[in-house]
């Protein structure tokens, strides 16, 4: 996506080989691009959310396993960074996925081959996950079509909670996908925007985006938006994944089921935007199955934000002495769920139809 007009990825690799993100801490106020090197600056960058959402965790850390690969290529070495960077965040399943990966293309190689072949797999697993995020959004755009037919002349109002958009992947985003082709294809979309407390992943990135690509949107407090569905204010809801299970439960930034149970009690179609490497075939019923991140409560009892001055301060929003639970994600079931927004087309969120789409992906997992 581009940024002032210049075409961003949100990691990618320089001519000369060195691997760079763009440091979402310091969205929306400033634009920072770092560099990645050893294994240690690649676990930080996903434990401390330099980098964050699913897709974009699996391809920092198949790109980590190529940095280590380049400077020890042993099989113990191969073992360690696995483990180094599977434990920075235990929710989203694509980090797992990646490293995993990494491992079966390059186990069986002798050493000497494995840096080469690392930063090739690397490179791949970001080129298809831009790929696999545009088709995500061509099938989403059939979805968003239809209900611009049933309005004429009126936007297609969605709903999205925290940001399952480009930065959260390598390019396009998954829920932002088909929000990107709809209006590429002329259709009128506007989007409310969660402000998706505690990290407010929706105030300081997805609206961060929307703005920058000129598309309508409001930013609205996580409490509004069940008032906006019992409204009719709101005709969609897409949101993202970090881990969908065999049946459809899917797991997403904390405050997703809330919003699924008031689409449900609204009879408004609730989407989940679903690349199939955030499949966990080995995990059925996610509410008991799925480890959620605890965060620190800090995160609960301040705000981040910008002083008149420029400067990123924290603020204290909660009386001292009182502390704070904060588990970053929940899990929605699958039978609140309208439907799977995949590279491969729409699918129902049970496990025979899940099966019947992606049987190889279950049968190779
Ligand atoms: O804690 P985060 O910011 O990594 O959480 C991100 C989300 O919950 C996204 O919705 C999810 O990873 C899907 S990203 C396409």
């Amino acid at each position: 996506m581009k940024i002032n007009g210049k075409p961003y990825r949100s990691i990618w690799r320089e001519a000369s080989g060195e691997v760079r993100i763009i440091d979402q801490r310091w969205l929306p106020h400033e634009l920072r691009i770092v560099a990645l090197s050893s294994r240690e600056d690649y676990a930080v960058a996903i434990r401390d959310m330099w980098v964050r959402g699913a897709p974009l965790i699996g391809a920092t850390a198949a790109y980590g396993v190529a940095g280590q690969m380049g400077r020890d290529p042993s099989d113990a070495s191969l073992s360690e960074t696995w483990e180094v960077l599977h434990e920075t965040r235990p929710t989203a399943i694509n980090l797992r996925w990646a490293l995993d990966e990494m491992e079966r293309v390059l186990r069986p190689l002798p050493a000497a081959e494995r840096a080469a072949a690392a930063t090739k797999r690397a490179d791949e697993i970001a080129d298809e996950d831009v790929e696999i995020n545009r088709r995500i959004g061509a099938h989403g755009l059939a979805l968003i079509r239809e209900i611009a037919a049933k309005k004429p002349g009126k936007p297609v109002n969605i709903l999205t909670h925290c940001n399952a958009g480009w930065p959260a992947t390598v390019d396009w985003g998954t829920a932002t996908s088909p929000i990107y082709h709809a209006v590429e294809a002329g259709i009128a979309v506007h989007v409310f925007v969660d402000e998706t407390r505690p990290r407010n992943q929706g105030a300081q990135l997805t609206a961060w985006e929307l703005n920058a690509a000129g598309i309508s949107h409001d930013l609205i407090v996580d409490n509004a938006g069940g008032h906006l569905m019992q409204h009719g204010e709101v005709d969609l809801v897409i949101v993202g994944t970090d881990r969908t299970t065999a049946q459809g439960d899917v797991c997403n930034k904390i405050g997703t089921y809330l919003k699924a149970l008031a689409a449900k009690a609204n009879d408004v179609p609730f989407y989940v935007a679903l690349p199939s490497p955030t499949i966990d075939w080995t995990v059925v019923d996610g509410v008991k199955e799925i480890p959620i991140e605890e965060r620190s409560d800090r995160e609960v009892t301040h705000v981040q934000g910008r002083d008149a001055s420029g400067q990123i301060i924290q603020v204290q929003i909660s009386p001292d002495g009182t502390g704070g639970r904060n588990p970053a994600f929940d899990v929605t079931p699958a039978a609140l769920v309208t439907g799977l927004i995949t590279e491969r087309g729409i699918c129902r969120a049970d496990a025979a139809a899940m099966e019947a789409m992606f049987g190889d992906l279950k049968a190779a997992a």
